[in-house]
């Protein structure tokens, strides 16, 4: 690194010239800088005359500044907006009736660009909104400038993002339906099937099958009542709210409210542009969600271990070295997306903290966010949906989990019945399990005289203990593992899936 030759201070000059050029050269705009000579162009609707002297922006800023690159997948909501406003806007004649029919004409045209894939982005198409507009005004002339009047891109985009999160949510509203109602005929399918139940991952008690199922089931549903909690808040018109302080030209705006299918109007004008809480709600909820998921995708990939239950190939992948593996990719990126999906809630709800009122560009970092928690929502129901109805069970695996141990809690429950406290059967229980192990004995081969030796009232009906079905079938209080209430926790969740 280090230079004997002193320099002198015209060559130290002359060296600075040159590392300056080159650096400049660097920042001057990146490859994907369309603009020659590295100057932006400056959005033509409302930046390059007025305030501004029509001068040029660094091309940088304008790929910092621009959302249209995500907030295009609201197109049909902004236009919905758009027409919802000139009909309003014309109702209070600031547009004759002539002019509104040809903005509506050009905004469909305008819809029809972008569903066909047609519409041709310009540069200085800043966000959906100026897009739309341009491309409008190219069409109809200078009409298309009046729409506009009395509305800001604020009250705009939260429109436009609310019509968007209703719509998903209704969506995903139904496809966590179609998830409920699998699993609930999945379970049904496998009612006479049982398993090992576990706490602290060490073998419990034996339970249903299908209960164990149930009981992903019951996260979901909450998950969906939830959601469905999210709609009508979401659902509130922030449209003539202006830029901050309201409409000034009196427009209607319970009329923009029921043009767009919204069950009422916000409060008020500065919260309005700048309340994203049904942001946060939804991102907070697919949070809960997908980590609901990743404990239904953790506990098959237990019991894919196990051999208890074969995941479908369509789910697992091989590896590209051991020609014996049937990895459960599926499952894995189901358990590992909640974490990404907790960055994302944790993540925008900082960018509001402190946010003075009302109106400021932060807002605009919702929408990545947004829009990826919207994706991996609906792809991780798939997935799970997928996963779980082509899982196959395997009985035999199934049963040998289970072990005679497990069911010490029910030799426990037979002194009970016998008139014996409780806290006292669980340490003559505990007795015996000890037995069974000093005497390499599984409990259940224990003999009579060996368990009446611990103690005496254990009778020859004991041996009926020793019995998973009966153990299951006891467990018959609602919410419990017996035939006839997982029967019940079916019907429920069947009935729940009805009423959404
Ligand atoms: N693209 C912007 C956003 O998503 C639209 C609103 C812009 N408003 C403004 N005053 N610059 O938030």
């Amino acid at each position: 690194m280090s230079n004997n030759n002193d320099l002198t201070e015209n060559e130290l000059l002359d060296k600075l010239q040159k590392l300056k050029k080159n650096t400049t050269k660097a920042s001057e705009g990146g490859d994907d800088n369309d603009n020659e000579g590295g100057e932006g162009t400056r959005g033509a609707l409302f930046s390059a005359q007025g305030r501004f002297k029509g001068g040029t922006t660094d091309p940088i800023m304008e790929k910092f500044n621009e959302s249209l690159s995500f907030d295009k997948r609201m197109y049909s909501q902004d236009i919905r907006g758009s027409i919802a406003y000139a009909k309003a806007i014309n109702k209070i004649n600031i547009i004759t009736d002539t002019e509104c029919t040809s903005i509506i004409g050009g905004l469909t045209k305008v819809k029809e660009e972008w569903d066909n894939g047609t519409f041709v982005i310009k540069p200085g198409d800043e966000d959906i909104h100026t897009a739309n507009e341009r491309r409008l005004t190219e069409l109809i002339g200078s009409t298309g400038g009046k729409l506009h009047t009395g509305r800001s891109r604020n009250d705009q985009v939260a429109t436009d993002t609310r019509l968007y999160a209703v719509e998903v949510e209704k969506e995903i509203l139904q496809s966590l339906t179609t998830f409920i109602v699998s699993g609930a005929e999945y379970a049904l399918e496998h009612i006479d099937l049982l398993m090992a139940g576990y706490t602290h991952l060490q073998p419990a008690q034996p339970i249903r099958f299908s209960h164990w199922i149930l009981s992903h089931l019951a996260p979901i549903v909450r998950d969906a009542q939830r959601l469905k909690e999210l709609i009508p808040r979401t659902n509130v018109c922030p449209l003539g709210s202006g830029a901050l302080a309201g409409n000034a030209f009196g427009v209607d705006r319970t009329f923009l409210a029921e043009e767009l299918g919204f069950d009422g109007i916000t409060l008020n004008s500065l919260d309005s542009v700048c309340d994203r809480d049904f942001i946060v709600e939804f991102l907070m909820w697919s949070t809960l969600f997908i980590t609901h998921l990743s404990q239904f995708a953790e506990d098959i990939i237990i019991n894919n271990l196990l051999k208890c239950v074969d995941i479908s190939e369509a789910y697992s992948t091989g590896s590209s070295l051991m020609p014996q593996k049937k990895n459960p990719d599926a499952l894995e990126l189901l358990r590992g997306k909640a974490g990404i999906a907790l960055g994302r809630a944790v993540g925008f709800t900082a960018t509001l903290k402190g946010l003075p009122r009302s109106y400021n560009k932060d807002l605009q970092e919702d929408k990545v966010p947004f829009f990826e928690a919207v994706d991996s929502v609906k792809d991780c129901i798939a997935i799970a949906t997928g996963v779980l109805v082509t899982m196959k069970p395997n009985k035999d695996k199934l049963l040998e989990a289970l072990c005679p141990e497990m069911l010490a809690t029910d030799l426990a429950d037979y002194l009970v019945r016998k008139g014996v406290p409780f806290r006292e059967t669980h340490h003559i229980s505990g007795a015996v399990v000890r037995l069974g192990e000093e005497t390499n004995t599984s409990v259940d081969k224990l003999t009579l005289e060996q368990l009446q030796s611990i103690d005496k009232r254990f009778d020859d009906d004991v041996m009926n203990v020793w019995n998973y079905n009966e153990s299951v079938e006891r467990k018959s209080s609602l919410g419990g593992t017996s035939k006839r209430t997982v029967i019940r926790q079916i019907q429920e969740c069947l009935d729940f899936a009805l009423s959404l």
